[in-house]
């Protein structure tokens, strides 16, 4: 297994990690538990190292389905969560947002006992608290790593000056924020830019763009009623259409590789530096074999500009998020 360096100085890991959020939330047509717990088994078997969870997938059960994947192979991990965002359990469309010291030495206690470990690798601040200044945040943050029970901080999209400010309280391990070929604001805000100014690494999610840039979903028809995607902008109506025919557009330079469109749109990612790390989302285990696979492709800068050329940074039809879900970016 390839592996890359999340940050200057920082922790080496699987230079593609595995999103478990789908196994528990947000993407329907979920199977068992034990389905996802061999998905896990067999992405450690393959080397891979970066688990990606957090409190609020579920909420709370996907953290506590990948504290049982991981009893007994905690040594092959690199552990990842977050905590921030507080689901209404009578209401799953309304969220609170929770950046408070007192809040985040109660989450990181509740993630731990989910999570079954004595340590957390990376815990990330799910989205910035507007109404608690980052500085209180991540000092907070930073008492957790004092005592032991979080070795790396991150944060997930923050800005970059709020990632500047954080930085100057305590070393930011990575940032994690939506990057893909549809999703390219870490580009255009500065975010990333400012990552490599800082020596904090950046780990991209949602690099298949939730699916869609791998082809294969052609209606939100076939989505459960509960999926989330039913009310993502970029898959309703025209702007649906839209964007799959930039995808259909990739799939022929992808056909020229031999490889799926979801494996282009990963080199994509990869290939734009040595310091993002993808995190792709999945159920099954062929995917993720798929998907592991595709840090064996090397695209040419013909290529590169070619994909460019059909997914400038402005190209998807559709916010990335519901309103209430862009309100809750810190920009
Ligand atoms: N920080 C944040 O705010 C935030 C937000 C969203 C996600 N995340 C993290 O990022 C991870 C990944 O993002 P994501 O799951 O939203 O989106 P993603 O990785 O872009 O896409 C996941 C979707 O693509 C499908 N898929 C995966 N591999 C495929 C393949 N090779 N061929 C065809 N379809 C494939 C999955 O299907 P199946 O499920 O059927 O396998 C799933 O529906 C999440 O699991 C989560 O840990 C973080």
């Amino acid at each position: 297994m390839k592996t890359r360096t999340l940050g200057l100085g920082g922790p080496t890991v699987s230079a593609i990690g595995l999103g478990c959020m789908g196994m528990s939330a947000f993407y329907g047509g979920r199977g068992s538990d034990a389905e996802s717990i061999a998905v896990i088994h067999h992405a450690l078997d393959q080397g891979l190292t970066l688990l990606d969870t957090a409190d609020m997938y579920g909420p709370h059960t996907n953290e506590d389905l990948v504290g049982r994947a991981i009893d007994g192979r905690r040594d092959d991990v690199f552990l990842a969560t977050k905590f921030g965002i507080k689901l209404d359990p009578n209401d799953p469309q309304v969220r609170g947002i929770d950046g408070r010291p007192e809040y985040v030495a109660a989450a990181c206690e509740a993630s731990l006992k989910r999570l079954r470990v004595e340590t957390i690798d990376l815990y990330y601040q799910h989205r910035v608290d507007p109404q608690v200044p980052i500085e209180d945040t991540v000092g907070a943050m930073a008492r957790l790593v004092e005592q032991g029970k979080v070795r790396h901080l991150g944060l997930s999209e923050a800005s970059a000056d709020t990632l500047r400010r954080a930085c100057a309280v305590h070393p930011i391990t990575a940032l994690q924020s939506e990057y893909s070929l549809w999703s390219r604001e870490p580009e255009t805000t500065g975010t990333l830019a400012a990552c490599r100014e800082l020596g904090v690494g950046f780990v991209a999610y949602s690099p298949l763009g939730r699916g869609f840039l791998t082809g294969t979903i052609r209606t939100v028809e076939d989505f459960d009623a509960d999926d989330y995607r039913r009310h993502a902008p970029r898959f309703q109506g025209e702007n649906f259409d839209r964007n799959l025919a930039l995808v259909e557009q990739v799939q022929a330079i992808a056909q020229d590789y031999g490889v799926t469109p979801g494996q282009l749109a990963l080199a994509w990612v990869l290939g734009q530096g040595e310091d993002i790390v993808p995190i792709p989302g999945t159920k099954r285990i062929g995917y993720l074999d798929e998907n592991i696979a595709a840090l064996d492709i090397h695209l040419t800068e013909d290529d590169r500009a070619r994909i460019d050329a059909i997914f400038p940074p402005d190209a998807a039809a559709g916010t990335r998020y519901p309103a209430a879900g862009m309100s809750a970016l810190n920009r």
